[in-house]
């Protein structure tokens, strides 16, 4: 993979509260990174204001909202999404199928109506936040975590969705049930330099993979937050991830 390729696979989590913030951000790393994504956090403290401005940059936006509704209110939100010009946005696949079609033509038809590009569409299956256990005694799911991923994901296919979002230990086997061709988008990514996220003790995310592990498994794009937002450096971080995911591929 050339760096080129690599950049268009780099998605930055704009994980910040101030619009000034992720601006500062956006100008530093545009030409390092295609992506950016704009998660609940922003979003609820700036509004679509934090979409145009990343857009206005140059940058492509990932609206990381996980739409989880009725059918009628997922479709209001894909077609305000389509408005708005975002490059992806995203999806509960727990939301059933319904919900699913509705997300995907309501975006058509807003893309054709306004004559704008069509987003990639993802799904959420299982957050990683859940276990097995919270599975099978809270939510009464009985199923194990690793096929209730592939079941959401194929699901999720069948709707017609283009992709998922998957932890790096979910890329097999979402590849070997839903085929190349479907994207798949793996956060949780650390750099293999990195020992601890800075400030913290710990680091929350738990199953990882180093940039080029995450590619070579299959992942279409890497979500990364910490490891460049809170480096001394962000460029320098951006350009070593870059490099990271170019080796060996
Ligand atoms: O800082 P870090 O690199 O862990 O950021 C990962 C980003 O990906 C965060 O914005 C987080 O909300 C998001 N994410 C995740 N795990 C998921 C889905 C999304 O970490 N399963």
């Amino acid at each position: 993979m050339t760096s080129e390729e690599a950049k268009k696979r780099l998605c930055l989590a704009l994980d910040v509260d101030r619009l000034s913030d992720a601006v500062r951000l956006v100008e530093t790393l545009r030409d390092r990174v295609t992506l950016f994504k704009i998660g609940f956090q922003l979003f609820t403290k700036e509004g679509p204001g934090a979409v145009q401005a990343v857009q206005s940059l140059g940058g492509r936006v990932f609206l990381d909202l996980k739409y989880h509704d009725i059918p009628n209110t997922v479709a209001a939100a894909a077609r305000e999404a389509v408005n708005m010009g975002v490059y992806m946005f995203n999806v509960h696949a727990s939301g059933g199928s319904d919900m699913m079609r509705a997300a995907v033509e309501a975006a058509a038809s807003q893309s054709q109506k306004s004559n704008t590009t069509m987003p990639v569409i993802l799904a959420v299956t299982v957050l990683t936040s859940l276990n097995d256990r919270i599975l099978t005694d809270e939510l009464n799911i009985n199923n194990q975590l690793a096929h209730q991923v592939t079941h959401l994901a194929a699901l999720a296919k069948g709707c017609g969705l283009d992709g998922v979002v998957a932890s790096p230990q979910e890329i097999t086997a979402i590849r070997e049930r839903c085929g190349h061709g479907f994207t798949i988008l793996t956060p949780g990514i650390r750099p293999p330099w990195i020992k601890n996220i800075k400030d913290k003790d710990e680091d929350d995310q738990k199953r990882t993979a180093t940039p080029s592990q995450a590619i070579r498994l299959g992942a279409d794009y890497i979500v990364v937050g910490r490891p460049i937002l809170k480096a001394d450096d962000p460029a320098e971080a951006a350009d070593n991830i870059v490099r990271d995911m170019t080796s060996g591929c």
